[in-house]
């Protein structure tokens, strides 16, 4: 593809704002990817020269980069220059599977325990060699593409070495890299073999700003470059916060259209009534089924309510959407059969003829996941770590008559949510049965008022602000 040296503005992902399925017949279909930092450039608008590098993902992206030479149709984009990079699949595979996913991930949420541990060995050596290519092929594309002094907004744990590389590059740049994951502290990030660890934190230090969704997670980053590079942040990196909140306008139009009201009426008939005729209430979570996420401890902390608090039994239903996520690690697969076993275990054990404890979801279906989030009484939500966590954000935004939220002290959510939750420490069970029934047992007046509350929080951040402080942050 041409170099285009155009660009004012660039942001950089691993996952882009659309993905292309390839059906029987070779057509392509669109699919415009969720989250916020979709939300979150559609404040810059489709009359811009912004442009989006993203990379191809699966068999529809790569063919859609062979007929389009990679600068995506904008009809796809909503109007945006989007480029998808063809990156080779063995490459883009040990890049995302081997380091971003399996040992960046698991380093940020501190997910290895034994027997789970990290192996660095020369196949580990193999994989990094191709997170590096993988993050040049990204900083040259960039390069290519940015205009003179333009602004670059580099995303996440799959593209740490970029900001450097592209410094190299093109020195003229103001570079920024921002980190939608927590950051661990400096005893378990040094797990990391220490070349490996200096490289990581060398590659985002080469940005002029690197960023992340709560102190808490900027400061374990400056904790890291002390403890592995020595005192003071080099080469002049600033280091910010960059709360991300819900995106009210849009989950609430998009709450309210009609394929979300037929799936409430779905979810009402599966909860049922309480033997007291009245409706049985609802725990929900939705969730991509995810180690971090702590899904398996969630249906156990149910099972403790249903066992230490039997009053809840044939009143309460746990909707719980855990949809697959990265299933070509089998460190995932084996989690998602896990948490099929647990939920269909608690169902043996406690369902009667007209009661179902837990419905379990595991296709994706976002009218369904606000549909849930409208009926929640409560929402629960218990990661090991998260970056910042939307879902504990959403649900308090749509929920229709307000809902009391469980929520971990260690997602990054809980450092502006935190007054208004129902703190747990993610690894008790027996503290988060006993927050749940806490949580149901709220009088109304009390979850009206949390509930405003909570919607202010999470609300004073929407996606467009979080994309344009960085901006201008980057600019100042
Ligand atoms: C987290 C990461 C994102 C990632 C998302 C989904 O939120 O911070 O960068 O896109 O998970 O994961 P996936 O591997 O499906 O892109």
């Amino acid at each position: 593809m041409a170099s285009t040296h155009t660009a004012s503005v660039l942001v950089a992902s691993n996952r882009g704002p659309v993905s292309y399925a390839l059906d029987e017949d070779r057509r392509l279909t669109a699919r415009r990817g969720g989250g916020g930092l979709v939300s979150g450039l559609s404040a810059i608008g489709p009359d811009t020269d912004a442009v989006w590098v993203c990379s191809a993902l699966g068999d529809g992206d790569r063919e859609a980069v062979r007929r389009t030479g990679g600068a995506l149709d904008p009809a796809d984009t909503g109007g945006r220059r989007v480029r998808m990079l063809d990156i080779d699949a063995q490459v883009h595979s040990d890049a995302y599977n081997g380091i971003a996913n399996s040992v960046l991930w698991f380093i940020h949420h501190m997910l290895y325990q034994t027997p789970l541990e990290p192996v660095f060995d020369a196949g580990f050596r193999r994989q990094w060699a191709a997170y590096e290519s993988y993050n040049r092929a990204f900083a040259e594309a960039l390069a290519e593409e940015a205009g003179q002094g333009a602004a670059v907004l580099i995303q996440d744990y799959h593209l740490a070495l970029a900001p450097r590389m592209l410094r190299e590059l093109r020195p003229d740049l103001r570079i920024g890299h921002f980190s939608h994951t927590p950051w661990a502290p400096p005893d378990y990030f040094r797990l990391l073999p220490d070349d490996i660890a200096a490289q990581l934190l060398g590659g985002i230090l080469g940005a002029d700003r690197a960023a992340f969704l709560t102190r808490r997670w900027a400061d374990a980053f400056t904790d890291c470059c002390h403890a592995v590079l020595g005192p003071g942040i080099p080469s002049g990196t600033r280091v910010g916060v960059h709360g991300l909140g819900a995106d009210a306008e849009f989950l609430r139009e998009r709450a309210h259209r009609p394929d979300v009201d037929e799936r409430m009426a779905t979810l009402r008939r599966q909860i049922g009534t309480a033997p007291d005729g009245g409706p049985r209430r609802t725990i929900v979570r939705v969730d991509r089924t995810e180690l971090s996420k702590n899904i398996v401890r969630g249906l156990l902390a149910y099972e403790e309510l249903l066992q230490s608090y039997p009053q809840w039994r044939e009143r309460v239903v746990h909707i719980a959407f855990a949809y697959p996520s990265r299933q070509d690690l089998a460190v995932y697969r084996a989690y998602t059969a896990e948490v099929q076993r647990v939920a269909t275990e608690i169902n043996s054990r406690y369902g009667t003829p007209g009661w179902t404890p837990v419905e379990l979801h595991v296709k994706d279906d976002f009218a369904r996941s606000l549909a849930a989030y409208r009926l929640a009484d409560v929402a629960l939500v218990n990661p090991i770590r998260d970056g910042m966590n939307l879902v504990a954000k959403e649900v308090p935004v749509v929920s229709d008559e307000g809902c009391a939220l469980v929520l971990s002290r260690e997602a990054g959510a809980h450092e502006e949510l935190g007054e208004e939750a129902l703190t747990v420490n993610p690894y008790d069970i027996g503290g988060t049965a006993a927050a749940l029934h806490t949580a149901l047992s709220m009088p109304s007046g009390e979850r009206t008022e949390r509930t405003k509350r909570l919607t202010a929080q999470a609300t004073a951040l929407p996606p467009a602000r979080w994309f344009l402080d960085q901006l201008a942050a980057l600019e100042g």
